[in-house]
């Protein structure tokens, strides 16, 4: 990992939902860890109203909720800081706070911003900061964290760009999609390509489909405002799983670094088949949750939801079927799914190797073939292979069984939550795990013909599923499977 330097990080929105839950309690991991550099302060900006001492008193509070090491939360809170700021005020004394800290606790000219604030203030956040003394530096370095959604389709995309660069450069600009801090996710690049057995057969020739699921069971979570004309597809599929896509599917890049891995990210996304109005109607499902049972509590369907409409026409589940048109794996299905409300809460990817092109025994395997690979993201995180074998006895039937490795079976290693190691790359100035503007605007090209036809045809092809099911039903159309409850090793009982 590079140096980290003496800095200052300013959030923007540290009165909201994310500063409280995810960038603090990663903060303090960081720091009960010893990774914060020496000299380091935290100045949390919103418009609402505390000061210094009720902003620790509040985040000592929530820190309660959320962390484990309780005892060190009160060495942690004199590292933060607050000051009142409304972009659209016009007032200077958010750049005259930072003057005097970095002065008061000798920081050099290093700061990060961190835009945890809904999109429609970047304008004006950038705005301020274009103009304001914040900007002007002689010899420290800038670096923004940007929130996602990054967009509602390409057009929204390119505004928000304009905003972001009309003040940063791009190698200054980290969008910030926590899949891609997951351990889990990583740790695809490492089993691909420093695995020769699994490298040689990845691609057309033994692999029959991918799947790449994530299955939540929470509902909108109050979230009906924001998550209204959203939906599915662009809350979950244009980032998250756009980017476990293009690193199960990307060429090797020649060195792992930033431009490398994410030169091929952007090769991968660009390669998706862009579909037309006929191709979604036949290769897209949308879906909405109704009334049901989750976890033996009875909750409400999604129309149901506070702020939403009765008759909304936005998706809580999605399955797609696309091709990537490229050498490695033309004519490949993949498949992604993402939906609320399921049965079950897992984010996976299943390869599904071909089988063998004759079958000499009985009963085989369920599917295709015998051979599955599933990459387990969350929860229980690890990795499945699937093979068959036979079942002890006479005659040669088959079954199939499955090795497993857990990461909680390496249980001295710690291993970072999501938003620490993104924090830490972002104030180290390492990119590499940041998605890039080109990747991003390939994937909206992917998307928005999606969302364009559904908006023509408004709630028609709107399938329902009740809460805590597996989702809609697909019939016959898909054989897929990460729709099915997980099946764990049989275990012997004797
Ligand atoms: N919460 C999550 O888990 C999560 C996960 C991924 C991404 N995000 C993204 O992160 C961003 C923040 O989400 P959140 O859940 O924290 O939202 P939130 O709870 O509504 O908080 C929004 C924050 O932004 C501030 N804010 C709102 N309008 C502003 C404006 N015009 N100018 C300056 N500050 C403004 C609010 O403070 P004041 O009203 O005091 O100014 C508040 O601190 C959103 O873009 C969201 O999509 C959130």
């Amino acid at each position: 990992m590079k140096k980290i330097e003496n800095q200052i990080l300013i959030i923007f929105g540290a009165s909201g939902d994310l500063t409280k839950r995810m960038l603090l309690p990663s903060l303090f991991e960081l720091f009960v860890r010893g990774l914060l550099p020496e000299r380091f302060l935290i100045l949390g900006t919103a418009r609402s109203s505390f000061t210094d001492k009720s902003f620790r008193a509040h985040i000592k509070e929530k820190l309660r909720e959320f962390v484990k090491e309780k005892e060190k939360i009160d060495d942690f809170l004199p590292l933060l800081f607050y000051q009142v700021f409304d972009p659209e005020g016009n007032t200077d004394e958010l750049s005259e706070r930072v003057m005097q800290l970095r002065q008061q606790y000798d920081i050099p000219d290093h700061t990060i911003y961190y835009l945890a604030t809904p999109p429609s203030s970047y304008d004006s956040i950038t705005r301020y900061l274009r103009e304001s003394r914040l900007m002007r530096s002689k010899n420290g370095w800038r670096r923004i964290v940007v929130e996602k959604p990054f967009g509602i389709s390409l057009p929204s995309a390119r505004e928000l760009n304009r905003c972001v660069n009309s003040v940063f450069s791009e190698n200054e600009i980290y969008r910030i999609d926590h899949f891609l801090g997951k351990e889990t996710v990583q740790n695809i690049l490492v089993l691909r390509f420093a695995n020769e057995t699994f490298e040689a057969l990845w691609n057309r020739n033994y692999i029959d489909h991918v799947e790449i699921s994530a299955l939540e069971t929470i509902g909108i979570e109050g979230r009906g405002k924001s998550y209204e004309g959203v939906g599915a597809l662009r809350d979950m599929i244009q980032n998250h799983l756009m980017q476990l896509l293009a690193f199960v599917a990307m060429e090797p890049p020649a060195t792992i670094d930033a431009e490398a891995i994410r030169d091929e990210t952007e090769k991968v996304i660009r390669a998706l088949r862009p579909m037309t109005d006929n191709e979604v109607a036949e290769n897209v499902v949308r879906a909405q949750y109704t009334a049901g049972t989750v976890r033996g509590e009875a909750v409400a369907g999604y129309r149901e939801e506070k702020n939403v409409a009765v008759d909304s026409g936005t998706e809580t589940f999605v399955g797609i079927k696309f091709f990537i048109d490229n050498r490695r794996w033309s004519d490949v299905p993949f498949y992604f799914f993402t939906g609320k409300r399921l049965k079950e809460k897992k984010s996976e990817v299943i390869i599904h190797f071909k089988s063998a092109p004759h079958k000499l025994f009985k009963g085989e395997c369920p599917g295709n073939s015998c051979n599955q690979l599933v990459l387990r993201i969350n929860p229980d995180e690890g990795i499945r292979m699937k093979f068959g074998l036979k079942i002890p006895g006479a005659g040669f039937e088959v079954e199939q069984v499955a090795m497993d490795f857990s990461y909680a079976s390496l249980c001295k290693e710690y291993i970072p939550g999501a938003y620490e190691r993104l924090l830490l790359d972002a104030m180290s100035g390492d990119s590499m795990l940041y998605t890039r503007n080109d990747a991003l605007e390939a994937s909206w090209r992917f998307i928005d013909p999606i969302v364009n036809y559904w908006e023509k045809h408004r709630n028609e092809d709107m399938l329902y599923y009740a809460a805590g099911e597996n989702g809609p039903d697909l019939g016959e159309k898909w054989n897929v499977s990460s729709l099915e409850p997980t099946v764990n090793q049989k275990k012997c009982t004797r």
